[in-house]
């Protein structure tokens, strides 16, 4: 089967599991939460970086399904952010023509957040020059979980023969339906996992685990991963050219 020898170019969809805030914080004597609101200004200079890099997806881990674990505080504070990054942001993605979407379990979220969400989904469905993607309550085993009960939904209720599901099915009962796999995961911070992140959508993606922090993570920093990316031998199982 022929595939594509070496992807000169970069990469098409990012994610990136935007990790380290807590100890940047903690190492300047800080509380954590004054870490999240600097990673919250890195957010916004990496969207912006985007376009002009060739990025057309990106998706970006907020919060997981594990975070509810930290302190009522940190949660609370984490989740008053995301109200606020959303209000705040608003406008400008519609400026900068960034289509914004959400993954991840929302009915967990209180109404509040979830109608900001909605709101953003709408104000932003005609944009196209970026694709922002952004993880709350998100979860890669609760993702495929609570795709599997639609699917098994489809199955008991005669919409789906279950003769026919392959390795496309799936993927069309994902938060991520409407997205393209990544072709690049970034963890920041110096950890080497994935902590639940993308686990089907990441099968063939490439990784990169940068010992940054995420509020140090500059558009320098990103353009210089995205250029190694460019040098990788993607093989998809198969033999170089
Ligand atoms: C990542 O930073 C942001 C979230 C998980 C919300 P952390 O808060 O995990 O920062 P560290 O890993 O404790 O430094
Ligand atoms: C992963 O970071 C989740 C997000 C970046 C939102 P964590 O800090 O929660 O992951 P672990 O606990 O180090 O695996
Ligand atoms: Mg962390």
């Amino acid at each position: 089967m022929a595939t594509k020898p070496r992807s000169e170019a970069g990469p098409r969809h990012v994610a990136i599991i935007m990790d380290g805030n807590g100890r940047w914080a903690q190492s300047r004597g800080r509380p954590r939460l004054f870490g999240h609101h600097a990673g919250a200004r890195r957010v916004r200079e990496i969207v912006a970086a985007c376009p002009d890099l060739g990025v057309e997806y990106l998706t970006i881990f907020a919060f997981s399904t594990e975070n509810w674990k930290r302190t009522q505080t940190e949660v609370a504070g984490l989740m008053s952010l995301f109200r606020r990054y959303i209000i705040k942001e608003m406008q400008e993605f519609v400026r900068e023509d960034v289509r914004v979407r959400f993954i991840g379990d929302r009915y967990r979220l209180e109404p509040g957040l979830r109608k900001l969400m909605e709101e953003a989904e709408q104000m932003t469905a005609h944009c196209t020059r970026l694709n922002l993607t952004i993880a709350i309550n998100y979860g890669g085993r609760d993702e495929v979980a609570r795709a599997m009960r639609r699917l098994a939904r489809d199955v008991a209720e005669g919409r789906l023969d279950p003769e026919t599901v392959d390795e496309q099915t799936l993927p069309r009962y994902l938060d991520t339906r409407v997205l393209p796999d990544p072709d690049l995961v970034i963890r920041t911070s110096g950890e080497a996992r994935i902590s639940n992140f993308l686990l089907w959508q990441s099968a063939y993606a490439e990784y990169e685990f940068i010992d940054t922090l995420w509020p140090d993570f500059t558009r320098d920093i990103f353009a210089r991963v995205l250029a190694q990316y460019g040098a990788r031998d993607r093989r998809f199982g198969a033999v170089s050219a």
